[in-house]
């Protein structure tokens, strides 16, 4: 079944309007008329998803040090920012679920540990959405866990994420029988989009936060925008962004 993939997607859960990667960026996303939300997960030092985009914990929370080597008991009693904790992965699953928000996984592993996170990641996601009327879509710049992705969790859908699509792009989304390309709004190159429509490919750019790019990137005909400007809905209402005002 298609994803209802939204021309909008709010970034690292609530954009710059809460602390990344909470539970009250994502029910702030919901609350403006967000219908996707992106968060990261990276396994914690005792193997837990958790929602955070650093190896390290320093810019995001008061803690120190990587996030694959501290343990829950630490990991969880960590200010995230305006007194948010780190999420669990199953926390954030249940509120999108809740709140009736397609989630956009994105598989953040720590550098050696792809396969193990990727694994987990899938696994978990096939069970906490079991039965949801909108299943996810996982997303990584790793394509090694993407292919266990593939392996451990067929039926939910991936995205394949590249700063810059190389050559070869579309081989890989084949391959990691991916349904969506993601890439950086600054280096995506109108032939990789032409492949794209060609092949019936939605194409999501990140980070995109002013209007003006935005319209740029739909005329150009890029499928979705993740955003940390969560108020461009709400603002571009009236006249401006075209792209801003509706989801597809
Ligand atoms: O998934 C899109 C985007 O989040 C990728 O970059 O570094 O913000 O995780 P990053
Ligand atoms: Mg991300």
């Amino acid at each position: 079944m298609p994803l209802p993939l939204p021309r909008w997607i709010a970034h690292r859960g609530g954009g710059r309007l809460a602390p990344e990667n909470t539970l009250a960026g994502i029910r702030v996303a919901a609350r403006l008329g967000y219908r996707a939300v992106e968060f990261d997960v990276m396994l914690s030092g005792d193997g837990t998803p958790v929602l955070i985009h650093d190896e390290t914990l320093e810019r995001t929370t008061n803690g120190a040090g990587r996030v694959c080597d501290t343990p829950d008991s630490l990991l969880f009693s960590l200010d995230a920012g305006q007194g948010e904790r780190i999420p669990r992965f199953a926390e954030a699953a249940a509120l999108c679920r809740e709140l009736g928000l397609l989630a956009n996984v994105e598989i953040k592993p720590a550098a050696g540990h792809e396969l193990a996170t990727a694994a987990v990641v899938a696994r978990q996601t096939a069970d906490l959405w079991r039965g949801a009327a909108v299943l996810p879509l996982l997303s990584s710049f790793s394509l090694a866990a993407l292919a266990v992705a593939r392996d451990v969790a067929p039926e939910i859908s991936r995205g394949v994420l590249f700063e810059t699509p190389p050559r070869d792009w579309l081989a890989e989304v084949h391959r990691l029988r991916a349904i969506s390309l993601h890439c950086d709004a600054d280096l995506v190159r109108d032939e990789v989009l032409a492949e794209a429509r060609a092949h019936d490919i939605p194409v999501l750019c990140y980070t995109v936060n002013a209007p003006e790019q935005a319209e740029m990137l739909f005329a150009r005909g890029v499928s979705g925008l993740f955003t940390d400007r969560l108020d461009l809905l709400p603002v571009s209402s009236g006249a401006g962004c075209k792209g801003c005002r509706v989801f597809s």
